[in-house]
């Protein structure tokens, strides 16, 4: 019997290390160990083993059965790899420089986003940030957008399942409801929830909104949202403020016009609409390019400010809309394209 362990070991490492593929490894191993294999067979022999002997044999069949099954487990953990990579093709080192693209280009959008928040920082505002996964909290209610406005409806955004977990959430707000920021006006609320006046914030970020793609319009896309509170604030320091950042963008030619509109955050409110003749892309008299006003007071309310003491501006617009301002751009999804004909002109 040991005899015939010891064959049968010498014969299975040669013929496992020569398998290449899975199917032949099957195969092999319910040669040794399936229920008609040789090694099965040998060890249902163990019976016949006189008694004296049994304990002595048991254990050499034990060790080869161990020594048999490392193999297989080798072998099959040989095949997988193998497996894997043929499926990843050749190895490629990522730090040796690209054969045909040079360097990188900084991304327009990434341009336009950064000119904007220089142009605000000599004004005097700072960088804030805010997640991309938002509650209704954030989004609407301290927005003062109640929950039957159009804006909050299901098919106007992305709303996550109630067993969605995420990363930057420790730990979920029980009974809130999160979905994917539709605008930056959420990170307003979570500075004002942080600090106290004056504030001075510029956010830049993504925001998402379900919208069929066309020339002019993408899911995702990208905002600039600005935050003043201090006491006295005026439209006219709204004014001041968006002639002087779209002057410093778009040239001394540029001008800024206030429509009335409602937004529930900001009382009055306005659409901000730029008159650039002198850009390529700007055909027309006037194009529509974010909205303002002046802070609500019920939104003062929901962050704790005084609103009698307290006085505020906020705006929001499109980076890619002032993208394609910028540089004569006619498609907005040029910009999530990354063919590198396009994303070259911007070296
Ligand atoms: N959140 C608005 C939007 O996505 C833009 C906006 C309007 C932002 C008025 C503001 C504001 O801060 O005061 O269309």
């Amino acid at each position: 019997m040991q005899d015939t362990l010891n064959a049968i070991l010498a014969k299975a490492q040669p013929e496992l290390a020569a398998l290449k593929t899975r199917a032949d490894f099957e195969a092999a191993k319910a040669r040794y160990v399936g229920p008609h294999g040789e090694f099965t067979a040998l060890m249902k022999q163990m019976g016949t083993v006189p008694k004296d002997q049994r304990p002595a044999m048991g254990k050499l069949v034990n060790e080869a059965k161990a020594q048999l099954s490392a193999q297989l487990d080798a072998t099959l953990e040989r095949i997988a790899a193998a497996e894997i990579a043929a499926q990843l093709g050749p190895a490629v080192d990522p730090t040796l420089p690209s054969p045909d693209v040079g360097p990188g280009t900084t991304h327009p959008l990434t341009l336009v986003r950064e000119e904007m928040c220089r142009i605000l920082r000599k004004a005097g505002f700072t960088v804030a940030d805010g997640p991309e996964v938002e509650t209704e909290y954030y989004c609407f209610d301290a927005l003062n957008t109640p929950p039957d406005h159009p804006a909050r409806a299901e098919q106007d955004t992305f709303y996550f399942p109630e067993t969605a977990r995420f990363a930057n959430v420790a730990k979920k707000i029980p009974g809130e409801k999160y979905l994917l920021r539709t605008h930056t006006s959420s990170v307003q609320i979570r500075t004002m929830l942080k600090g106290e006046p004056p504030i001075r914030i510029v956010s830049p970020g993504r925001v998402y909104r379900r919208d069929t793609s066309d020339a002019t319009h993408s899911a995702n896309f990208h905002q600039l949202e600005c935050l003043y509170v201090d006491k006295n604030v005026t439209v006219r320091d709204l004014k001041a403020l968006l002639d002087y950042i779209f002057a410093s963008l778009l040239g001394k030619d540029t001008k800024t016009r206030f429509r009335p509109h409602y937004f529930g955050y900001t009382e009055p409110s306005f659409e901000v609409d730029l008159s650039a003749k002198h850009l390529p892309k700007v055909k027309k008299e006037w194009i529509e390019i974010g909205g303002c006003g002046m802070v609500d007071p019920s939104v003062f309310e929901a962050v704790g400010y005084d609103a009698n003491v307290w006085s505020g501006y906020a705006f929001g617009m499109g980076l890619e809309r002032l993208a394609m301002l910028v540089y004569g751009i006619d498609d907005i999804r040029y910009f999530y394209q990354n063919d590198v004909r396009f994303l070259k002109q911007f070296a």
